[in-house]
């Protein structure tokens, strides 16, 4: 059987997760579950922990669950390795949320100079973890799940020896959702993927072999839902989706209709709702004393209040994948490699790949039409530039990723926001 290591494993996510492995037990046959934390995350490891034993009891397997402040064991000797730790918790999220708006900038997790401030605090952590994983268990697969997703996996995969796959639960997301809109079974929705993780467009939606994206967009301009819990459900102009003629993940409003949601932040900002992250710190609040419960022995249905609705079934079925050796199609960051010949060999991409033991082989995309290409490359632009100031820690390389940012007007903010994001984060840049 297999050991697995959680980083983060205090996260409310984790019993989505233990829920996942309990379906695929016939499947995947796992020993040992080690969920990581560090001394601040104490007390929720604690409280998911107990409850992911109980879970696993009520399933009657025998999968061990070891919660552990100490990494290198639980690191040591691991199949897989999953990463979903938060660097300065939901205070710092709420810090990169509220920064931005100050400059009428977009305030957000992952999009913009949010998930920059982000970047900056997870890349010393995972340069750290990946030395572990080098030394202690240099076979093992690391499925990133830690924001923002797409440059944690660049930096992994341009500075580390670590097998490694980004991953998140748009794609499979969308999947769900459109199966939904077109009231067909969701194994029935293949959908082709082209772009970066949360900048994503799904090309061409086959139900049955046939190509059926006009019926979705038709159904888009119809009012149809296509988002994720944390993101207002803005809905498309008509003339623009009919002539895009794909399907763009919940993320590109941000984007598309940046001026409608830079205004909704920061009146949001302002009133009892709070940005994103204090609102998630309530639904967490929640959904710890749920999970305190004793008699609680299952996934709570309240966790649905999250954005990362599939966690589990994305992770759990990637892994199966590999482990299984299935050859299954599976939507993953991984290194570009010509796969689209618009962007550099060594970035990541969010695509469809053929997964087997081997890990996954990205499915050629093509040169990106002009519609995409520019907003592609440019936030690719601003990645790699991210990738290489969080490295390095050089304020020169910072100040250009922050003034390439498409949703950054000039260098005068740019400078502001990054002035902003260091003295913020003090605590979390030794780079810098
Ligand atoms: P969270 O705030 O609950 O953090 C999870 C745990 O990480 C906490 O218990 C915290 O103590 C711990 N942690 C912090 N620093 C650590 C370190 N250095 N080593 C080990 N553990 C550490 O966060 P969450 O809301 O559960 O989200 C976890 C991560 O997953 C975030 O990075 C989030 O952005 C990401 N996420 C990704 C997707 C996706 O689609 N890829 C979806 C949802 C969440
Ligand atoms: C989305 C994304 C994640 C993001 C999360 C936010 O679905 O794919 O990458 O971090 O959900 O959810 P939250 O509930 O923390 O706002
Ligand atoms: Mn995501």
């Amino acid at each position: 059987g297999l050991k697995i290591a959680v980083i983060g494993g205090g996260s409310s996510y984790t019993p989505e997760l233990i829920d996942g492995f309990i379906k695929r037990a016939n499947e995947l046959p796992v020993n040992e579950i080690y969920l990581v934390d560090i001394m601040d995350g104490k007390h929720k490891l604690e409280i998911v922990g107990e409850l992911a034993k109980r879970m696993i009891k009520k399933s009657g397997l025998s999968t061990k669950i070891i919660s552990t402040l100490d990494r290198r064991t639980a690191i040591k000797g691991a199949d897989f390795v999953m990463t979903q730790f938060r660097v300065g918790g939901l205070k710092a999220r709420a810090r990169d949320e509220r920064i931005p708006l100050r400059y009428n900038v977009l305030g957000q997790e992952t999009t913009g100079p949010g998930g920059f401030a982000k970047a900056m605090r997870t890349i010393p952590v995972i340069m750290d973890i990946c030395k572990d994983i080098e030394e202690l268990s240099p076979s093992a697969w690391l499925i990133n799940f830690t924001n923002p997703a797409g440059m944690i996996t660049e930096t992994i995969l341009k500075h580390t020896n670590v097998k490694t796959i980004g991953l998140c639960n748009v794609p499979i997301g969308m999947v769900k959702m459109v199966a939904n809109i077109l009231d067909v079974d969701s194994a029935k929705v293949k959908i082709d993927f082209v772009g970066l993780n949360h900048l994503v467009w799904g090309s061409k939606v086959y139900v049955n072999g046939e190509n059926v994206i006009n019926r979705v967009i038709d159904k888009l301009c119809d009012g149809a839902s296509l988002t994720m819990k944390n993101i207002p459900d803005l809905k498309w102009d008509k003339d623009f989706l009919k002539s895009l003629k794909m399907i763009p993940c919940p993320y590109h409003r941000y984007y598309y209709m940046t001026d409608d949601l830079v205004a909704e932040e920061i009146e949001s900002s302002n009133s009892e709702k709070g940005t994103r992250a204090e609102q998630v710190q309530k639904i967490e609040k929640s959904l710890f004393e749920i999970y305190k419960n004793p008699d609680l022995d299952i996934k709570p249905p309240q966790l649905e209040k999250r954005g990362g609705a599939y966690y589990s079934d994305a992770a759990v079925s990637l892994i199966s994948a590999i482990y299984n050796d299935k050859r299954e199609i599976h939507t993953v960051n991984v290194r570009n490699n010509g796969t689209i010949p618009s962007l550099p060999h060594d970035v990541a991409v969010e695509v469809n790949c053929v997964v087997d033991s081997t890990g996954p082989k990205p499915i050629t995309v093509g040169y990106l039409p002009a519609k995409i290409k520019g907003l592609i490359q440019s936030v690719k632009a601003y990645e790699e530039l991210a990738v290489q100031a969080g490295i390095t820690g050089n304020y020169g390389t910072a100040l250009q990723a922050l003034t390439v940012h498409p949703l950054v007007p000039s260098v005068k903010i740019a400078k502001q926001l990054l002035d902003d994001i260091i003295r913020e984060n003090r605590e979390y840049l030794p780079q810098f």
